[in-house]
């Protein structure tokens, strides 16, 4: 079948690639040439594990990156937006998604697709995004048949080919009479476990991408809410969620509690959410006020972790910390909204020096901390990085950083030492045996052993 793409970001090239795989003949648009001639090239634009792999082995056969999309939407059965719905930051609809990029597709969609082409929301939009599109189609396109279909994305970055090539479920939401979409979309997913896909209504399947990212926010919010107190009793949260894990209505997934949720999407779409209950309910509803919490516990959960290094620290200025992870989590590049940035801003304000650790994402430093430049090194591998330190920070939990070695790092570094682990991925006992402390969220400090030779 004939796909076209557009917006090859995280979402786009893995929906791409997912199809090419599959055997459909994809053509992947972009407006950003520098990204398409990336695709085209030999250094991807974006980090994700396999992707350029799958890319490679059915690029120039039948997936195509170009900036042409005019041309290819002549042929398409199927187009697939993917272009971005950030957070609108001011204006009017000030809080909800910023939908310039998908009205501006729905334009250029209309002038030049042909008959019967079925057009899918694959970005995460607001409710009712399909009447709005379908009503800038319908006054464009003459009498050429054609459908929207809801088809949201619930890939997660790190694990996104994965994720797409092997479904939880695909949602194919349709207006009743575009029976015959439903069909073709059913073809198209034909690698599909059958019982994976899923036919709601339309309004059901754009709001159950956002109720999932919520539902996951949400649960997020309960362990880490329980952190601080934690810390305060002596209870310890790696453990608590252990427990919590184990119970088989709740499962033992997103329950590591840290220094919080980052990414391009949670506070986004949670956002949006807040502002569609606004819309519907009133300003003062309670549904919003819920919401809201969340978002501001997790800016809470970065400052106070910043408040708890200080406070071990006593100072910043003139201290040098070394600090493991930028990207908002593991195997990606991306650092939007990333926990590591804010908390690299505040230790750089308050005139610490940085030696900042991401196997793949210090490309984007030079940008993010310009202000700064005199204060950061960069490093791709934690060698060389612990001379004169007078702490550790983990912020990503890259696994590259379980196999440093503290028994030859802690005599580098100016004592007494730290590790602060955000993300609780250290043995507290190994970097005690050490010599050096160890504070972790929802764990408190585990203090170095003073018998170790390095704890002088
Ligand atoms: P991204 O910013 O990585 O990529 C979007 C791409 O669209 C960019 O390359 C941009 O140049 C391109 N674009 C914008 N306007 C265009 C136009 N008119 N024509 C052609 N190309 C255009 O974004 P992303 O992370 O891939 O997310 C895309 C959508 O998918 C968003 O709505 C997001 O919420 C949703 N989503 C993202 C993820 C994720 O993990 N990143 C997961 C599920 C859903
Ligand atoms: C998330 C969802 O998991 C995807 O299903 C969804 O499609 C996507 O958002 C989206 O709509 O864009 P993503 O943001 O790529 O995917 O990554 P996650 O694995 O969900 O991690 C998000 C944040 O939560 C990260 O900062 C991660 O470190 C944090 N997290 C995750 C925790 O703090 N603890 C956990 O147990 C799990």
């Amino acid at each position: 079948m004939r796909v076209v793409i557009i917006g090859t970001g995280y979402v786009g090239s893995v929906t791409g690639a997912g199809l090419a795989s599959a055997g459909h003949d994809v053509i992947c648009t972009d407006v950003n040439k520098e990204k398409i001639d990336a695709w085209n090239g030999d250094t991807p634009p974006i980090i994700e594990p396999g992707l350029f792999e799958l890319v490679k082995k059915h690029r120039g056969k039948n997936l195509i990156f170009t900036t042409e999309l005019t041309n290819a939407l002549n042929e398409a059965e199927f187009v697939f937006v993917c272009v971005n719905t950030p957070q609108k930051e001011n204006g009017i609809n000030k809080g909800s998604f910023d939908m310039r990029y998908v009205d501006s597709s729905a334009r250029t969609i209309a002038q030049h697709v042909c008959d019967g082409v079925i057009i899918v929301e694959k970005s995460t939009v607001p409710l009712r995004t399909a009447e709005h599109l379908t009503r800038v189609l319908r006054a464009n396109m003459n009498d050429k048949k054609f459908a929207v279909v809801s088809n949201p994305e619930f890939l997660a970055e790190g694990t996104a080919v994965e994720d797409f090539l092997h479904p939880d479920r695909v949602l194919i939401g349709t207006k009743n009479e575009d029976e015959w979409a439903r069909v073709k979309m059913a073809e198209l997913y034909s690698w599909v476990p059958k019982d994976k896909l899923i036919f709601p209504n339309l309004w059901s399947s754009e709001l159950a991408k956002l109720a999932n990212n919520l539902s996951l926010v949400m649960r997020l919010t309960t362990i880490n809410s329980l952190t601080e107190l934690c810390e305060e009793t002596g209870a310890d949260i790696t453990e608590v969620s252990k427990v919590v894990g184990m119970d088989k209505r709740l499962s033992q997934y997103f329950l590591r509690a840290g220094v919080g949720f980052g990414g391009s999407c949670f506070r986004k779409d949670v956002s949006a959410l807040i502002y569609l209950m606004g819309h519907y309910f009133g300003a003062d509803n309670p549904y919003g006020k819920l919401f809201s919490a969340a978002l501001s516990l997790n800016d809470h959960l970065r400052t106070r972790f910043v408040q708890s290094i200080g406070y071990y620290l006593h100072s910043f200025g003139s201290k040098t910390i070394v600090l493991l992870g930028l990207s908002f989590k593991p195997e990606t590049d991306d650092v939007r909204d990333a926990p590591a940035v804010t908390i690299a801003k505040y230790l750089l304000e308050d005139g610490a020096r940085l030696r900042i650790v991401d196997p793949v994402a210090t490309k984007h430093a030079k940008t993010l901390f310009q202000e700064y430049l005199s204060q950061i090194e960069l490093f791709d591998k934690p060698d060389n990085v612990f001379e004169g330190a007078h702490a550790i920070v983990v912020v990503t939990e890259w696994k590259q950083f379980q196999d440093i070695d503290f028994n030859s790092a802690a005599p580098k570094m100016q004592k007494p030492a730290w590790v602060f682990d955000g993300r609780n991925m250290l043995d507290p006992k190994k970097i005690t045996t050490a010599g050096l402390n160890y504070y972790g969220i929802g764990r408190g400090v585990f203090y170095a052993d003073l018998s170790s030779p390095n704890a002088k």
